[in-house]
This record gives structure tokens, sequence and C-alpha cells, in this order.
């Protein structure tokens, strides 16, 4: 059975049993407190805590996916038998349609009859503070017949991703793969809980669980260590999604040039912050561990998922390699003389990752705080520069860089309102001349869309409204979701900028008081929107995979 047949197979049971088939979701997930998609649940995140919306949007409650995910947590043991960066989930999911006896007679009618696998073991919670040891599940796996039902802790307790979520005890299932191991192939979630902070907060005791008032199932099935178990390979490489690499350092860039693939193609590109900096990471790591250029280590990847995921890197990979095999000779040399990390970095391009790595195999130490501290004040330098463009006081402001400041948070908004809510912006500049904003949106602007948010930002200067400036915590800002520089440190209280209505001008049916537009800002920007003339757009265009630019003017 091949990697499509397995992936077919899985989404066609759970059809049969009443789901609905779900696209897979970007690897850039809408939730901003999370980097990279992570699990099938992730873009479901909402449904838990609000299931009716689940009949509106799938028309049901209970739906299946195949899901491509990133996590780098492990990336250290990339190179064994079933760590990988990228990988796909499979997972079926409940937003109340149905309870524990459903998932796992599924999940065992799947792996025992559907896939003819023999279930090692399974694992159930055994309980711990307010959440109850889970009998029920461990009767109805003794109810199939399973004789290995082993009891275990936090390991079977999932979530919640990111800085709050949905949660609950979980159930493992465990086959053998061709050495006779046993591998966790199948994670079955029952969420019961929501937790208001994240799973690190939880873990300390710092936040409590809130029962949910359905319980929902989700459950994330790893597709490439169930291949090499269908398959009877002795590592995922093996499979018909590797290439058969047996050697720890082919493995490595088979795995990181199939992630980072993976990523550009949902529109991010390398650079020193975010997802862009762990892209970075992974082709660099990429890099040092071959021998040859990567080239024909991309087409590989592209041929394995050909018809299944349209992958295209547009030459990112290759450029970010040229750039690092020009400094890496020297930068190893430097290593070798004992050059320090922050120089590696800043001159060589090595990611403090890659030199702690370095360290590790030869037996030397790193001094990390000397480190950090001066890649802090490296940081407060550049971005103080970058401040420079809109902070107040500042020697090139005038009253026309000002308008086009604020025409520059009303342009976000409206892009935001008429073409996709999850634009980002992802750079900006400003003269007297013009704006330009960079943002993530994965397609060339239509006309009429172009059109659109012209019309938008110049109805809400027509509407006359208030520019205002209030400071929060930080934690409130985040709350009401005003929009951030991505991977930016802020203080404990920030600035904020919103545009609004005033309260007696608000005319009715045009969203009253609510603001148009919140954000993260030093300012400075003009006091009232009737302020700005006439907004146009002048340039749209293409700055990267992913990455599109605008340049406006006001006239
Ligand atoms: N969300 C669960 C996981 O990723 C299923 O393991």
């Amino acid at each position: 059975m091949n990697s499509d047949e397995v992936r077919s197979r899985f989404l066609k049971f759970f059809q049969n049993k009443g789901h609905k088939i779900i696209p897979p979701a970007s690897l850039i997930p809408g939730d901003p407190t999370v980097l990279f998609t992570t699990a099938g649940m992730q873009q479901f995140k909402s449904y838990y805590t609000n299931p009716a919306s689940a009949d509106k949007d799938f028309s049901g409650r209970n739906i299946a996916t195949a899901q491509k995910c990133i996590r780098t947590g492990d990336i250290d043991k990339v190179g064994d038998t079933t760590h990988l960066t990228f990988f796909e989930m499979l997972g079926n999911f409940s937003f109340g349609g149905y309870g524990r006896k459903e998932a796992i007679i599924y999940a065992h009618e799947f792996i025992t009859k559907e896939l003819g696998l023999e279930i090692s073991h399974v694992t159930f919670y055994k309980g711990e503070g307010v959440v109850p040891r889970d009998e029920e599940s461990k009767d109805i796996w003794a109810g199939l017949g399973v004789g290995d039902i082993r009891a275990d802790g936090s390991d079977v307790f999932w979530g919640p991703t990111g800085d709050s979520g949905p949660c609950g005890p979980t159930t493992e299932i465990y086959c053998k793969n061709a050495e006779g191991q046993d591998v966790e192939i199948w994670n079955i979630v029952f969420n019961e809980y929501f937790c208001e902070g994240s799973r690190e907060k939880l873990d300390k005791g710092e936040v409590k669980l809130k029962k949910l008032e359905v319980m929902g199932v989700d459950t994330g099935m790893g597709f490439e260590r169930l291949l090499a178990t269908v398959q009877k390979k002795k590592s995922v490489y093996e499979t018909d999604v590797f290439n058969g690499e047996q050697i720890k350092e082919e493995r490595i860039v088979a795995d990181h040039i199939k992630a980072s693939l993976f990523i550009i193609s949902d529109g991010v590109a390398p650079s020193n912050t975010g997802r862009g900096y762990i892209l970075r990471r992974l082709i660099r790591r990429a890099v040092r561990f071959s021998k040859q250029p990567l080239t024909r280590q991309i087409e590989k990847v592209k041929k394995i998922y050909e018809g299944v995921y349209e992958l295209d890197d547009k030459g990112e990979i290759e450029k970010e390699e040229s750039k690092f095999r020009r400094t890496l000779k020297h930068g190893l040399k430097e290593f070798e003389k004992g050059a320090d990390p922050f120089t590696l970095f800043t001159t060589y391009g090595f990611p403090i990752e890659l030199t702690l790595e370095l360290a590790k195999e030869k037996g030397k130490k790193i001094d990390l705080e000397d480190f950090n501290r001066k890649m802090a004040e490296h940081q407060k330098l550049s971005k103080t520069s970058f401040a420079g463009m809109f902070k107040g006081g500042l020697a090139n402001h005038n009253e026309k860089t000002i308008q086009l400041h604020t025409a520059h948070h009303l342009l976000l908004a409206g892009l935001q309102a008429m073409v996709d809510k999850n634009i980002k912006q992802r750079g900006s500049n400003i003269t007297e001349e013009r704006l330009r904003m960079d943002f993530l949106c994965d397609h060339k602007l239509y006309d009429e869309e172009k059109k659109k948010v012209e019309d938008w930002v110049n109805d809400k200067i027509k509407m006359g409204l208030n520019i205002v400036r209030r400071e929060l915590l930080l934690a409130e800002a985040e709350k009401i979701g005003a929009e951030m520089e991505f991977g930016a440190k802020y203080p404990e209280i920030v600035s904020v900028y919103f545009i609004e209505p005033s309260p007696q001008s608000s005319p009715e049916g045009r969203g009253g008081n609510s603001p148009i537009s919140i954000e993260f800002c030093g300012g400075p920007h003009v006091k009232n929107t009737s302020e700005l003339g006439h907004f146009k757009i002048q340039k749209e265009e293409a700055v990267a995979q992913g990455i599109r630019r605008i340049k406006a003017i006001l006239i």
C-alpha cells in the first residue's frame, strides 16, 4: 500500500462514517500565538468552544483531514527512525458529535480491520488534579479485546496549543515496527477542558482548567510512522515519502529540505526573525550536512508529492544555500579558532543553534548569556533604526509622513476587511511622497480587490474617524487583537492606536463605536481621518514568495 493509498483510505474510511473531508490548512496558522501549524486540530481550535458554528461551516459536527505539520522541538532527534520536522497528520475530529466510545471504536477498526495491523498496546490517562482517571477509555479498549492497556501521566494529556485552548486526556495506540519496537501511531484526545493559559503555565500550575460545555474529539495519527508500520519498514526514510536515506546526515538533509520546501510554498521567506528564522535554520543546517548542492534534493521532494501538494520554492532555497556556502567554510575555521557565537552569527551567518551543535560535537563550551546580551544590544540598535521611520520628534517627520502613517493603518485594516482577514504586515516604509507596505498574501490582488480596498479606505476617511492613542497592558492589547509586529518583544505597557468613530458621531448601522483598526504603534498620527485627502493605490507587486507590496499615495 503506497502513501497515496493509505492517505485516501483514511479519508474514505471516515467519510463513510459520516465525516466531512476538509482540505489541509496552510502551515501558517491563523492563530498568531503559534509559529506553525503543529497539529491537525490547529485550524479547528475555535470549534471546541463554539461547536454550533461547525454546523454552519461544515454542515455537521464530524470532520477529517490529512494535515501538513511542522514541529521543530525535536530537531536534534531527526535522523533516527521516527523523528521529523515536517510530517503529515491524519485526524478525525468531532465537536460534540460523538465521544470516547465511537472515537476508540473507529480507530480500532481502522487499524486492525482496514489496515490489518496489530495493536501492541494502548495507554489511558491515570488522572491528576481535577482530571479524573479515564476508566471509560480503559473499559472500551478492554471490551474490544486489547490486552495490554497501560495507565500513563502527563504524556497522555494534550494541549493547549498557543497561549490558550482546548485540552484534555488522551488515549494512544502503539504498534510494533519492523524492528519489533513499540511505536506510537495514533493519539486520540478528548477535549473536555479549556485552558486560559499555555501548556507551560498549565504544567506549572499557574492556570486552571475550565470544563467545556461539550466534549470534543481530536485525533492525530503520524502519517510517516503509520506508513513505516504498514509498509513494514525499519524507518520512515524507507517508506515512499522518502528515498531510502540510511546515513544520519542524509536523513537530516532529506527532512529539512522537505520542511523548507513546504514552508516556503506557504509563503515564508528566510529571515532573521520568527518563521523566517526557523526556515533559515533548517536550510543552513541542511547545507552543513549536505556535501552536494541541494538542487537534486529539492527535485526529489517535489517528485514524491507530485499530484498531492504543489511545491515551489521559487529558488529561495538555492539562494539561501549560496549565501551560506560562501561563509560556511570560513565560519567553521573561525569556530575552530574560538570565534565567539555573536561574530559567527553576524559575520558568518551561523544560527546560534548551529554553533551550539558544533560546540557539543567538539566538546567546547559556549557562553550563551554573553551571546544573548550582545544580541539584545544588536537588536535594540536595529529596532531603533527601524522604529525611526515612525517615531515622533525624529528629524524627518512632517505633516505628510504623519498623514501617510495613518493611511498605512487604514490600508492594513482595509486589506483585512476586503481581501483576507488573515493578512499580516511584514514590513513598512514611509517617505513624504508615498507609503509602502509589505504583507503576507497568497495571491496577486485582483483589480476589483484593489478598488474595494481603496473605496473602503476612502469611505473611512470621509467618515471622519478619530485616531486615539491608549496605553494598555500588553496582555490586554493582545487579547483585543491589536496588530503587532511579528517576533518583536514588547514592554509590559504598550502604546496602541485605535481608529474609531467619536461617541457622538457614530452613525447607526456602520459598526457603531467599534474601532476599525487597532495597532501597536508609537505614532505619531493625525487626529481625525478627515485630514487625509484621497487615498490611491499606485502599485501592487510581489516582493517574495507569498509576500506582496503596495505603494500608495494621498492626493
Ligand atoms: N492534537 C493531537 C496531537 O497532535 C491529536 O497529538
